[in-house]
């Protein structure tokens, strides 16, 4: 039996039931709707609709529910269409009639959008926790790092030296804007639907706001309409998690990389790391590619609900039930992506040498040298020219550089003594640059950053 079949003659076919039920994945919203059902009897209580006896019998009886639910108890029946409506069937049976005042004033248009909105900012938030643990961890490698370098790339092609430590913490500011827009996305969503009923409110004298309140809510909505047709906070919860799938997906594909002999800049932890069924010689950087492939799956995540809203009209359409499989899996994987690339992270082990080796080429100071020319009043094109002309003949003729540098009229001894390995890195000491100075600075920054972060997180 459906909660709605009062104005039907038959009951539901299999196949409407099969195509239709959201039990199986919405069952998780079942604290949030047990939240949002508590504060809507009670405000039917102060308006004066429930009586209080009926306000306590209903709450007593969503308790129970909530008690059922967690124990596993709760014994799920074929109508129960939704979570929402196998806890209303379960609150009438325990409480009789009066149970069925539960629903008054209230559609499960905005019920579902109040539980789904609770949800969603909890989550936001446990995802932000789950960043800032990350970026911890980055950080603390950034630290134990030191002064180890390793070469900088651009076009994946070595370009200048910088700090292993100038590396991580670059992913680490990434990730601060991660947390930014999960707090801000926060804040957005922050609005209860709750007395939005159907789609036009109500006859009954509901008082959103007091109800707003109550469930914790910054603000409730201001149009109805809006109200229950509304998944904003869907897609941008999604696209906000797409782009943290998108950073760890490239975190992901440097440790990849990095794995690699090719490379050979860092061992994965055995617990981190995963074997091949026929290759005994093998480790695989497992979480770091899964971390990449996933991050497919959440961009479509995004743009599947986007195309699921784009055509809608107001208000409510059955189509939004299509919004929860997206957002739960998008929050399901994102979280076990951060962690498992937070101990991933946790216990790589660099090799230093192999960075510092690979960094150490003759060319690493090349750009140190024009700008030494520079500071003689070469111009810098002309200074490039130079240096560039250098870099070829020492490839063509197989000379080392320090020998073509030192005897060059322009340039000589001392200028030679800035190809000395190691030295290049050190140089780059403007404010956000790649060397021990700089970085030095950038490290208590970025821990200023993060207290203040973790402050508005919470500590929990
Ligand atoms: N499970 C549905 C959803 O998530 C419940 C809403 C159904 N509402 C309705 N008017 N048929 O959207």
């Amino acid at each position: 039996m459906t909660l709605w079949h009062g104005r039907f003659g038959g009951g539901p076919s299999e196949e409407l039931l099969a195509f239709t039920v959201s039990l199986d994945f919405d069952r998780r919203l079942a604290p949030d709707d047990l939240a949002g059902s508590r504060a809507h009897v009670r405000g039917l209580g102060r308006v004066g609709v429930l009586t209080s006896d009926e306000v306590d019998v209903i709450v007593a009886a969503l308790d129970r529910v909530g008690v059922e639910l967690e124990a596993g108890s709760f014994i799920f029946q074929p109508g129960d269409e939704d979570i929402h409506t196998a806890i209303e069937r379960r609150v009438t049976e325990i409480a009789g009639p009066t149970g069925g005042k539960l629903h008054t004033g209230r559609s499960r248009n905005d019920q579902v959008a109040t539980a789904l909105r609770l949800y969603t900012k909890r989550q936001l938030l446990t995802l932000a926790h789950r960043v800032i643990d990350l970026q911890r961890v980055l950080l603390e490698r950034a630290v134990q790092a030191g002064d180890a370098y390793l070469p900088g790339y651009t076009h994946l092609q070595r370009a200048q030296p910088v700090l292993l430590a100038h590396h991580l913490l670059a992913h680490a500011w990434t990730f601060a804007r991660d947390v930014d827009r999960l707090l801000d996305a926060r804040g957005r969503l922050d609005v209860s639907p709750l007395g939005a009923g159907a789609l036009a409110g109500s006859s009954l004298p509901l008082d959103p706001d007091a109800v707003a309140d109550e469930l914790g809510f910054a603000a409730r909505f201001e149009n109805s309409l809006d109200a229950v047709s509304d998944r904003d906070f869907v897609a941008e919860s999604l696209f906000v998690i797409a782009l943290l799938g998108v950073h760890l997906s490239r975190l992901g594909e440097e440790v990849v990389l990095w794995s690699s002999e090719e490379f050979g800049f860092l061992r994965l932890d055995d617990g981190y790391a995963t074997g091949s069924s026929m290759l005994p010689q093998k480790k695989n950087p497992d979480i770091a590619e899964l971390a990449r492939g996933k991050a497919g799956r959440l961009i479509g995540h995004l743009t599947g609900l986007l195309s699921t809203l784009k055509g809608l009209p107001l208000s409510y359409n059955r189509d939004l039930q299509e919004d929860k499989e997206p957002l739960f899996d998008a929050v399901d994987q994102v979280g076990l992506g951060l962690a498992a690339m937070g101990g991933l992270m946790a216990t790589a082990d660099f090799d230093l040498d192999r960075m510092q080796e690979a960094a150490d080429s003759p060319t690493a100071a090349a750009v140190d040298l024009s700008e030494w020319l520079v500071e003689r009043g070469v111009p810098f094109r002309e200074a490039h020219n130079i240096v560039g002309a250098i870099v070829r003949d020492s490839i063509e003729r197989h000379v080392g550089m320090a020998e073509l540098v030192e005897a060059h009229p322009a340039l000589g001894t001392e200028a030679a003594s800035l190809l000395e390995p190691g030295l290049a890195v050190t140089r780059r000491t403007t404010p956000g640059g790649a060397g021990p100075v700089a970085v030095a600075t950038q490290i208590i920054r970025f821990r200023e950053r993060l207290e203040l972060d973790q402050e508005r997180v919470g500590h929990g």
